[in-house]
């Protein structure tokens, strides 16, 4: 059973389940999220609902993808005893607040909002997108400000999101708490207000690049797994070695004698990402620039380096029953928690907004 994490700060982040998770992820904010339970009381969302506004027609994969990622997390050090992993959509609050929120943002204010343009042109969804794509920058307020979360880290394609849930709860605390629009941020609390003006925090690798070569603009691509250039966490040693020999390097450097450029090369960004040799990375980056030292090596080490990574991983996935159920039994546990906490917040906000009529509670069965 988790413990008390009273004094602990909230922090709340989550993914939207679209597929397994990959290195990307774990340089990009998993890594923090398991070096920072310890000290925060932790909330991982699995924001299934998300997965819908653009895969409505593929309920059964969300399905797998939400197990999928439990899996992920709980291997990669994410501690079920330590940290609250729960179900999007078996919180009702969250959805509950949404629509209350809705009432708060302005439509022009949320149209203009970077993430969702950028989204809309990245998947090309031109005029196709659901009403409910919409809502979801809306629902992403919601899940922050439903665990009154003080710290919230995320990619940097998340900030404008997160900077909409800021306005949100400074617009909540002055409407419906009477904290004065002159109030600071880091006082809103202590001035009345029910939601914290919370901090976001990056990752320190802010995009790891994947494993091909440069796309149409000449840029190297981000890991992703619509790309297909990513490795797994659940990747095993010989697909990691398959993947890591694949790599696309300098295109110019046709012999191991020829001096090679490290910059904009994905085997010299996966070194600097992953290897905690920072002596052998430098050196042998000099090397490899002047013509003295073959890719191949280069490759071999970095297998070994991944491989180092990833071992623990599947040590701790083997730990976890893979089956359905046991994975079930853990987000019920954590959906339950966070369920206490949410329902605490929408409790508070009815009372604020006059609209505490009676009280509810409600628990979760197995199915
Ligand atoms: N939209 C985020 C993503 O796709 C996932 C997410 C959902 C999230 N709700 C959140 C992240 C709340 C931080 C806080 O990466």
């Amino acid at each position: 059973m988790k413990k008390t994490t009273e004094q602990k700060p909230r922090l709340l982040t989550g993914d939207t389940p679209t597929g397994k998770l990959h290195l990307g992820h774990w340089v990009g904010s998993l890594e923090n999220r398991v070096a920072m339970q310890r000290d925060y009381d932790c909330y991982f969302i699995l924001a299934n609902m998300h997965a819908f506004t653009t895969r409505a027609s593929c309920p059964q994969e969300i399905r797998q993808n939400v197990l999928d990622i439990t899996l992920d997390y709980l291997a990669a050090g994410i501690d079920p005893h330590l940290s609250t992993i729960f179900i999007q959509t078996e919180v009702p609050a969250i959805a509950e607040l949404t629509f209350l929120f809705s009432m708060l943002v302005p439509y022009p204010r949320l149209m203009r909002n970077p993430t969702l343009k950028d989204e809309i042109r990245d998947k090309q969804l031109g005029d196709n997108y659901p009403f409910g794509f919409l809502l979801y920058p809306i629902g992403q307020v919601a899940d922050i400000l439903a665990f009154r979360a003080q710290v919230v880290p995320v990619g940097e394609d998340q900030l404008p999101l997160l900077e909409l849930a800021r306005e949100v709860a400074r617009r909540f605390n002055q409407l419906y708490c009477g904290v004065d629009p002159h109030t600071a941020d880091e006082n809103y609390v202590s001035a009345g207000g029910l939601f914290p003006l919370f901090q976001s925090k990056l990752g320190r690798t802010k995009r790891l690049v994947g494993l091909g070569g440069p796309g149409a603009h000449g840029q190297l691509l981000k890991m992703s797994k619509s790309l297909n250039n990513a490795i797994y966490l659940s990747d095993d040693n010989d697909t990691v070695y398959k993947k890591v020999m694949s790599i696309y390097t300098d295109p110019h450097r046709i012999r191991a004698t020829d001096p090679g450029k490290v910059e904009e090369n994905p085997l010299w960004i996966f070194h600097d990402a992953f290897n905690p040799d920072k002596d052998w990375v430098e050196e042998t980056k000099m090397l490899y620039q002047q013509g003295g030292v073959g890719d191949v090596v280069c490759k071999k080490k970095l297998v070994e380096v991944i491989i180092a990574l990833l071992e623990p991983m599947h040590e701790r996935r083997k730990l976890y029953s893979q089956d359905e159920t046991s994975l079930l039994a853990i987000l019920r546990e954590g959906t339950a928690r966070a369920n206490v906490l949410a329902e605490d917040t929408l409790k508070k906000v009815k009372q604020a907004i006059h609209q505490d009529y009676f009280l509810r509670e409600f628990i979760l069965k197995d199915r």
